[in-house]
């Protein structure tokens, strides 16, 4: 059995090194490709890939004609959460790589999962180390009740926290909140310098030439503190051969997923 694909931001940084994988791959296809620059060509010819024949178009909606199993949605956050509802409204699973999307949007993508019987998968980092952290923190948060996430990445990039900060958060509360010795209320001075409160963790976001991504989290206790981090480097190859793995096993969850642990046996 054949998966077929439809993967929209097939151009892009992490999008093309996926597509890249999958020509090499022997039990996934791509069927259809999105990138608005690039339209109306053949993905193989961008990526000089010949065994890529798929067709690109300018949006999901139009990507979708073609019948797929999973949508793959590689792109931004402004169009993700509307790429992601087209998908499920034609049939397909999904794998969401995209960051940047909210809490309220993650609401009503499992809402729609649900409704559909179909499974989403979103991953905020493909990468194994970043699986191994969230599991790892998840156990010393059951320990340690008081934590910061602090997330690194390069100048340019938009969105903040980035998808890795958002989802280690939203895992951890589902355990407690991070206890605050002082409420931020009565913080005296600048209380942003707190940074924010997100889903019960206070994340803070560094954005700055030299980084590329990284994770971290402090459990700080009384005279003892552990620190779990991630760094990546330059190259794609960890989101890619997460992404592959997230494709093979969307298929066995039914409703929204968090985390490429999720569909691991870990
Ligand atoms: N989960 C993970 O492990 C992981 C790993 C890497 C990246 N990411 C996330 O994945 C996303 C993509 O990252 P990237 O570095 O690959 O970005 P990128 O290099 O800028 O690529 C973005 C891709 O999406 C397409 N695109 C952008 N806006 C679009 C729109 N409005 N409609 C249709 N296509 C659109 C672009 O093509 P056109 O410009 O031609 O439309 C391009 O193909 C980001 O949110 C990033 O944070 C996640």
């Amino acid at each position: 059995m054949t998966i077929r694909i439809c993967l929209a931001g097939a151009t892009g940084w992490a999008g093309s090194a996926l597509a890249l994988a999958i020509a090499k791959s022997d039990d996934i296809t791509l069927v259809s490709a999105v990138s608005r620059t690039q339209a109306g060509r053949i993905l193989g010819d961008v990526l000089n890939e010949p065994l890529l024949n798929c067709p690109i178009y300018a949006s999901a909606q139009e990507a979708l004609a073609h019948s797929c199993d999973v949508f793959f949605e590689f792109t931004k956050p402004d169009v993700a959460k509307s790429n992601v509802l087209a998908a499920l409204e034609q049939g397909a699973q999904v794998v969401i790589g995209t960051s940047g999307l909210t809490e309220a949007d993650y609401t009503e993508i499992a809402a729609a999962a649900e409704q559909r019987q179909l499974g989403v998968l979103a991953v905020g980092n493909f990468a194994l180390t970043v699986v191994l952290l969230q599991k790892f923190a998840e156990i010393a948060a059951r320990y340690i009740p008081q934590w910061e996430i602090i997330d690194y990445a390069e100048d340019g990039k938009k969105d903040a926290p980035s998808g890795t900060a958002r989802e280690l958060a939203y895992r951890l509360s589902n355990i407690r909140p991070s206890e605050l010795t002082i409420p931020l209320e009565q913080t005296q001075g600048a209380i942003e310098t707190r940074g924010a409160r997100l889903t019960g963790s206070q994340v803070h976001s560094i954005r700055l030439p030299g980084y590329t991504i990284s994770a971290e989290i402090i459990f700080g206790m009384p005279d003892q503190k552990l620190s779990i981090r991630h760094d990546s480097g330059s190259s794609a190859q960890p989101y890619v051969d997460g992404a592959l793995l997230a494709i093979r096993k969307v298929n066995t969850i039914v409703g929204l997923r968090r985390g490429l642990d999720t569909v691991l046996d870990l």
